[in-house]
């Protein structure tokens, strides 16, 4: 390929240390200063970043028609060169931005320099963050999306599937599976909401803000905002380009989503364990250990519960390189950048990870059931029926029932099989009906409130859920 010559002054420059500096950095100096094999992460944002700055200065007649296109045509031999794996990335040029620039320089040659007008990377990399971080938004939001069908499709199956409900992770009233899962589905929901929160904040565009104070260039900043899909371009030129709270809410976010995939990793782990035995997971989703040959062990559920670390470490991180740097731009901002990658690299596959394992539970009904029927899990119905038909205060029928349950302990039965003269020796008047709503199945189906158990509102539920996160579709299977 034969290649345009670099300008007169044979190898290519180092732009960013121009006339001012002569010298040589320190070995140390570049590899300090270097984040070109992070940033390159950026390239596409950086291209469409130029593109639209090139069209603005070309509409404004900052820069020629026939050095605008050059400049247009070179970038997108560059991004073919990137996405082909023949880009020359060189660590001398820095950063993403440089190394495109000095590219861009080498293919069409000194109109390249025009590209720069009116623009500082300090504007640039603002914008090519935030065009990095929306479009990780909108990934991270479809494959929430694909978590809570998967969620969907196992509640809807499970809707009048009977299990112990918890608090304080001692059995304290029956659920139904279906109902326990549909609480995640709500808690992801408000993760997405929460991520396109942060996407319509961010959604401004630093670009005309320069390297702090504007430009004195007749730019047009609504152009390049509405060329990158921007509501509008950010109001102060300081602000726009020093802010990093919009990554900072971003890293807020992948941490409570984080954190609830960890509390659903932490009951998988739970349910799949021996004393538990609620569900199952296939070959696919477990590993066996080195030397116990029994073993069959939540691998990935365990690291999706530890990973929620590396969230909270990335928000603290970056909060901490924020957290008392003057107006304006800082190197130190350069270091948000790794943060931000690791949570959302790490973000999306706690994610799918989480969503295979859902499709893969099967779940022994069995099992549940009884464990549901163990700890008295129908107590506070019964309690509930004294208050109803005898019109105990609830307060003395807890009372009453208390002692019931202390009756049976003694006789090592459970409530539900408490002879009725048991049962009447410490309250009278209690009859045979009382006995019959002390199933679990009774339990659950009598829960009838809004947003409770009953497994015909779990299986609207599901349904409504259906409707509210997934646009309604029937089935929504991952990819
Ligand atoms: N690589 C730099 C960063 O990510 C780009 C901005 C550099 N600006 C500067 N004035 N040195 O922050």
């Amino acid at each position: 390929m034969s290649r345009p010559r670099t300008p007169a002054g044979a190898k290519p420059r180092n732009a960013a240390r121009g006339g001012r500096l002569s010298g040589h950095p320190a070995e140390i100096m570049q590899r300090i200063n270097v984040s070109i094999d992070l940033d390159k992460r950026l390239y596409a944002q950086d291209i469409a970043g130029s593109l639209a700055h090139c069209a603005m200065l070309v509409a404004r007649r900052i820069i020629s028609p026939e050095d605008g296109e050059a400049i247009a045509r070179g970038l997108e031999k560059i991004r073919a060169e990137i996405e082909a794996g023949k880009f020359p990335f060189r660590v001398e040029h820095e950063d993403i931005h440089l190394n495109i620039e000095t590219r861009l320089g080498e293919l069409i040659g000194p109109a390249a320099g025009r590209l720069h007008t009116a623009r500082s990377r300090n504007d640039q990399v603002a914008a090519d963050f935030r065009l990095w971080v929306r479009d990780a938004i909108d990934h991270l939001d479809r494959q929430v999306t694909l978590l809570q069908a998967a969620l969907i499709d196992q509640a809807g199956a499970h809707a009048a599937t009977v299990m112990p409900g918890f608090t304080h992770l001692q059995t304290a009233q029956p659920v139904t599976f279906g109902h326990h899962l549909l609480a995640y589905v709500e808690m992801l929901g408000r993760d997405r909401s929460r991520l396109a929160d942060c996407r319509k904040r961010l959604n401004e565009c630093p670009l005309g803000a320069g390297a702090l104070a504007g430009t004195s260039f007749p730019i047009d900043r609504e152009k390049t905002a509405k060329a990158l899909a921007f509501d509008n371009p950010s109001a102060n030129s300081l602000d726009a380009v020093s802010e990093r709270d919009f990554a900072l809410e971003f890293l807020a976010c992948c941490a409570i989503c984080g954190m609830h995939l960890s509390r659903f990793a932490e009951e998988i782990v739970l349910w799949l364990s021996a004393p538990f035995g609620f569900i199952r997971l296939s070959d696919a989703y477990t590993t066996g250990s080195s030397m116990m040959p029994q073993k069959r062990n939540p691998d990935a559920a365990e690291l999706v519960r530890a990973k929620t670390g590396r969230f909270l470490g990335a928000f603290a991180s970056l909060l901490t390189v924020m957290k008392g740097l003057p107006l304006a731009y800082s190197k130190d901002m350069q270091e948000d950048k790794v943060p931000v990658f690791e949570a959302a690299d790490t973000l999306e596959l706690c994610l799918a990870a989480t969503t295979g394992m859902v499709g893969d539970i099967s779940v022994d009904k069995a099992a549940m059931r009884r464990a549901a029927e163990t700890g008295y899990s129908t107590a506070t119905d019964l309690a509930d029926w004294l208050t109803r038909n005898l019109g105990l205060p609830f307060r003395e029928a807890h009372h009453v029932t208390g002692a019931l349950v202390k009756r049976a302990e003694e006789l090592g039965t459970t409530l539900a099989d408490l002879p009725l003269k048991e049962m009447q020796r410490i309250e009278p008047r209690i009859t045979a009906a009382a006995r019959e709503i002390l199933t679990v199945e009774k339990s659950v189906a009598s829960r009838t409130s809004l947003g409770g158990t009953a497994p015909a509102l779990v299986a609207a539920a599901a349904k409504t859920a259906r409707a509210r996160f997934l646009g309604g579709k029937k089935e929504a299977k991952p990819k």
